[in-house]
């Protein structure tokens, strides 16, 4: 099968990318709009770009409907901070909530039932439920149209690294005690932890 993305609907190349594209970690991001109002939504369009400086990005496509800017990206570039919250088993039903097209004067805090925990460089809450928090500052925001089935790629600077005591060892994180998921196609997710299988390298010294 070979098939031109220039020749599908917007929706069929999706489905195509999200069925490529598996497992996605996923980013529970808190930002606030302009008037304080809390703001949560997952984002699986997310990957780490580099540790110095270190910066993550994610992408929060154009709404299907209108090609609106999602609350998110609206937040984001008004204030130019936010938070990455890493999502673990524990919280995937509460992260579900926030999946919802709420209006931006809903506090989805609120709504889903999670906790603020105040930021310490940042004025965007973090969720005091997630076990690994990413405090960043906007470093670059590149817009990919305007249509339902755009995007933007959201860049961000992590200024301050927050981890659960118990999940933190000789400087690393415990996968098996962060538990969290991945995103597959459609309703669908994955554990991380469950079938985990190690391939060493033939040169162990390389870091990545
Ligand atoms: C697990 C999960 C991952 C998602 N990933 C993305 C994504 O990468 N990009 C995107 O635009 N929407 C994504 N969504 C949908 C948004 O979370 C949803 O549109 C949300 O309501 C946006 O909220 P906001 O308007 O408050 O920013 C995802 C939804 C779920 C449940």
């Amino acid at each position: 099968m070979n098939i031109q993305p220039s020749s599908l609907e917007w929706k069929d190349a999706y489905k195509l990318l999200v069925g490529s594209i598996l497992p996605r970690p996923i980013a529970l991001v808190s930002s606030i709009n302009k008037e304080g109002i809390g703001n949560i939504a997952p984002f699986s369009f997310f990957t780490a770009i580099c540790a110095d400086p270190m910066l993550i990005c994610f992408s929060p496509m154009r709404r299907g409907n209108d090609g609106s800017k999602k609350d998110t990206l609206v937040n984001i570039e008004s204030t130019r901070e936010f938070v990455i919250n890493i999502v673990s088993e524990e919280i995937v039903e509460k992260m579900n909530i926030t999946a919802t097209e709420f209006p931006s004067d809903v506090d989805e805090f609120k709504e889903a039932g999670f906790t603020k925990q105040e930021s310490q460089i940042i004025t965007p809450p973090r969720i005091k439920e997630s076990s690994v928090q990413l405090e960043c500052t906007l470093h670059e925001v590149l817009h990919y149209g305007e249509v339902p089935g755009s995007g933007s790629l959201v860049i961000g600077k992590v200024e301050m690294i927050h981890i659960a005591e118990d999940l933190y060892y000789a400087g690393k994180i415990d996968t098996k005690k962060l538990n969290p998921v991945g995103r597959m196609a459609g309703s669908f997710y994955t554990r991380a932890t469950s079938d985990m299988f190690e391939l060493l390298r033939k040169e162990s010294k390389k870091s990545e």
